[in-house]
C-alpha cells in the first residue's frame, strides 16, 4: 500500500529503523537521538568517550536499543573505520544518518590558527561527509533488504550555513560547505533511494554557546532579532528530524529546513 492510504502517524512511525547520530551525548543530538526513540528507532550513539550513557540510558530506559560506539570525530582514520565497524561487527542494517557532532573555535579572523581551522574543518564537515559516503554506500548496497523503504540522511547545518558570522570563519566555511554536500548527495542518492536534507538550527541554548549567552551585550542583540523571542532548545528539533528521517519526508530532498524562531525570514 502506498503512503497515501496509511494512517498519517505511521508516515512519522521510526519503528524498526536503526539511526546513527554522531553528537547525541548532549544537546541538539541529545534531543534528537530522544525523538528518533519515541517515534520507535533503535539509535547508534558515535561518541568520542564511551564514559557519558545518559543518552544511551535514557533510551534504553524507553524500551529501544541504544549502542555506543567510540570514534573522536576529530581523527580521521577513525571515521573511516566506523561504519565497517557498525554494520559488520555488530551487524547493524543502518536506515538513518544524523551528523549533528560539531565544535566552535573563535577568534579574530587575522589571527585564526591554523590548527584551529584543520579542526573546525575535520569535525563540522569532513567527518560528515565520510560518514555521508560509507553509510549511503551501505544503504545502496543493501536496498533489497529494506522492503522499498528509503534511507535518509540528514545534516546538521547553521544560520553560518547562509551567514557569516563574526569572528567564526572555519565555522561558516564548514557549515556553508554542508549545504553544498547535502546538494551533491542529494542529486546522486535520491533517485536511488536515499534522502539526504540538512537542518539549520538557529540560536540554541547549548553548551556550544555559553560564550554568547554569557556576553550580555551579545545575548541582548541577539534575542531582539528572534521573532519568536526565545532561544531555541534541544526539544525544538524532534519534530523536524522525524519528519526527515520517515516516510513522511519520501519527496523532500537537497533541503535546508531552518529552525530557528523566525531568524531567518527577519
Ligand atoms: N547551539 C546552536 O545554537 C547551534 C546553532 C547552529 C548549529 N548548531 C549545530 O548543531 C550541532 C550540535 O550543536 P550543540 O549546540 O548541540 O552542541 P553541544 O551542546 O556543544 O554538543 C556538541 C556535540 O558534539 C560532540 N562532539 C564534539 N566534538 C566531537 C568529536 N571530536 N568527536 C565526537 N563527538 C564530538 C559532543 O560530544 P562530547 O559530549 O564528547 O563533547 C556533543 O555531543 C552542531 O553541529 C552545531 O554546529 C548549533
Amino acid at each position: 500500500m502506498g503512503v497515501f492510504g496509511t494512517q498519517a502517524r505511521d508516515l512519522f512511525s521510526l519503528e524498526g529503523k536503526v539511526a546513527v547520530v554522531t553528537g547525541g551525548t548532549r544537546g541538539i543530538g541529545a534531543g534528537i537521538c530522544i525523538g528518533f526513540a519515541e517515534a520507535g528507532a533503535d539509535v547508534v550513539l558515535i561518541q568520542r568517550s564511551a564514559t557519558n550513557t545518559s543518552t544511551k540510558d535514557a533510551i534504553e530506559k524507553m524500551g529501544n536499543k541504544a549502542w555506543i560506539v567510540q570514534c573522536d570525530l576529530s581523527n580521521a582514520e577513525e571515521v573511516r573505520k566506523v561504519t565497517k565497524y557498525i554494520t559488520e561487527d555488530l551487524g547493524l542494517l543502518i536506515d538513518i544518518l544524523v551528523n549533528c557532532g560539531g565544535i566552535q573555535r573563535r577568534h579574530p579572523a587575522e589571527l585564526f590558527p591554523e590548527s584551529d581551522w584543520d579542526e573546525v574543518i575535520q569535525v563540522n564537515l569532513k567527518s560528515c561527509w565520510c560518514l555521508a559516503r560509507d553509510i549511503g554506500r551501505h544503504i545502496l548496497e543493501t536496498k533489497s533488504q529494506r522492503n522499498g523503504s528509503r534511507g535518509k540522511i540528514i545534516n546538521i547545518a547553521s544560520l553560518a550555513s547562509f551567514q557569516g558570522g563574526i569572528t567564526v570563519p572555519a565555522y561558516a566555511a564548514a557549515k556553508h560547505g554542508i549545504v553544498g554536500l547535502t546538494k551533491a548527495l542529494s542529486n546522486e542518492w535520491v533517485g536511488k533511494g536515499i534522502n539526504v536534507n540538512a537542518v539549520a538550527p538557529g540560536y540554541i541554548a547549548t553548551e556550544m554557546n555559553t560564550a554568547l549567552i554569557e556576553n550580555p551585550t551579545r545575548s541582548r542583540q541577539i534575542m531582539e532579532r528572534i521573532p519568536a523571542n526565545r532561544w531555541g532548545s534541544s526539544e525544538d528539533f524532534k519534530g523536524v528530524v522525524i519528519f526527515l528521517a520517515s516516510a513522511a519526508s519520501d519527496y523532500v530532498s537537497g533541503d535546508v529546513v531552518t529552525v530557528d524562531g523566525g531568524w531567518m525570514a527577519r
